[in-house]
């Protein structure tokens, strides 16, 4: 049965393989004998392998052992965890924050936790796949808005609300690498007395000189606000958070499935991601360099013809016409010592390659890229 049905995904060039590194993640990764120029991962600032956050590792490791044993709830969190949550609450502006063991985790468990079956859901429909699984795992209502339509969400809160509403939105979209209308979604949370929960897994360490979406539009925390980010992309670790009022998190302590009944990150990962938000939030130059990184990739891009789509951020997608013109453009940019894998369906709609850029790459690298892409423009593969 599943011979056939693999057969179907070759067909259809939706086969995924798994392709493991011989190397840290970084600017440059190795597989195999070959070293390539990695523009495909979420490691926005460079930090998943950076010396002090490797020292801070170790003394973590000699101090606490290598695994936790248990769940939070039972006796697997440190003090350190502790440090990490008040650490995230304060730079988030929050009351209080709780560590979940992924961001697939925190989604998958605050959601179902802060809603009921009479609680009616409004979500972005081109929201990450852990936001979906949330909502399908809560009892709510749902109802999916146009991407990033504030008429339309404004549209189904009026036709439809019902009990208690929540918004959840992405605030950057991470396969087309555009930025939420925070402030507008904040103000229909307002007039309609809903809950906004935002998911700030790529705007943690990259939007608002690194503190996340609230800050880059000048907002503030606010009660009816419910702020997730994750530890694994530009905080370069492992785990995500969920920033609130104090009895938010209390609830999801005493809710949240994900939270209960799964082992805690071990205390090695939280002194990561400890030294990791230190460095974000005393080094501002190194997210300004992120982003004058992107701009200059950009322009690159637009120099030979390459439209970037919605892309505001370091996300930024070239949309292709089928999927095996993205697997295509994969291969043959790997052929050529770049690494940017395709993403085709289920996790987007319309094929693409999706570059994410960093704070490490260099103008050369950025150079290479473009010119790589230049021809693969004249060999007709974009
Ligand atoms: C928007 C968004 N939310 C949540 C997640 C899940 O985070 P994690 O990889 O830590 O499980 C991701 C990661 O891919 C993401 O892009």
């Amino acid at each position: 049965m599943f011979e056939t049905r693999l057969e179907g995904l070759m067909q259809d060039g939706l086969f995924r393989s798994i392709n493991d590194r011989d190397s840290p993640q970084g600017r440059i990764i190795r597989t195999g004998e070959s070293a390539l120029i990695n523009f495909s991962s979420n490691d926005y600032l460079g930090l998943c392998n950076h010396p002090s956050i490797r020292k801070a590792v170790v003394r973590a490791v000699e101090e606490y052992g290598t695994g936790s044993g248990a769940s939070r709830l039972i006796s697997g969190g440190t003090c350190l965890h502790q440090r990490l949550e008040s650490l995230i609450s304060g730079f988030k502006g929050t009351e209080a924050s709780l560590i979940f063991g992924s961001g697939y985790a925190a989604n998958t468990g605050a959601i179902p936790a802060i809603s009921d079956s009479s609680t009616t859901i409004f979500s972005d429909e081109l929201n990450h796949a852990s936001l979906i699984d949330g909502c399908r795992l809560s009892r709510a209502r749902l109802f999916i808005y146009r991407h990033n339509n504030i008429e339309h969400l404004n549209e189904l809160l009026h036709r439809h609300r019902k009990g208690k509403a929540v918004i959840i939105t992405d605030s950057v979209f991470s396969m087309d690498g555009d930025i939420a209308r925070v402030g507008e979604l904040r103000e229909l949370a307002l007039t309609y007395d809903a809950v906004l929960y935002i998911d700030d897994a790529h705007g943690t360490g990259v939007l608002g000189g690194g503190k996340g979406a609230l800050s880059h539009f000048g907002l503030s925390p606010e009660p009816f606000i419910i702020q997730m980010g994750t530890l694994s992309k530009a905080v370069g670790s492992c785990g995500a958070f969920v920033a609130a009022t104090g009895d938010v998190i209390k609830w999801l302590i005493n809710t949240s499935r994900t939270l209960m009944y799964s082992t805690a990150l071990p205390a090695h990962l939280i002194s990561a991601s400890i030294e990791a938000v230190n460095i974000i939030l005393n080094n501002p130059s190194l997210v300004e360099r992120l982003w004058e990184n992107r701009n200059c990739l950009v322009h690159g891009l637009h120099s030979i013809g390459v439209d970037t789509g919605l892309s505001q951020t370091p996300i930024v997608p070239v949309v292709l016409k089928d999927n095996r013109s993205a697997v295509g453009l994969s291969e043959f940019l790997m052929s050529r010592g770049i690494y940017v894998p395709a993403i085709r369906q289920p996790t987007v709609r319309t094929p693409r390659i999706r570059l994410t850029v960093s704070a490490v790459h260099t103008e050369e690298d950025m150079d290479i890229l473009v010119k790589r892409l230049r021809e693969a423009r004249d060999c007709g593969l974009l």
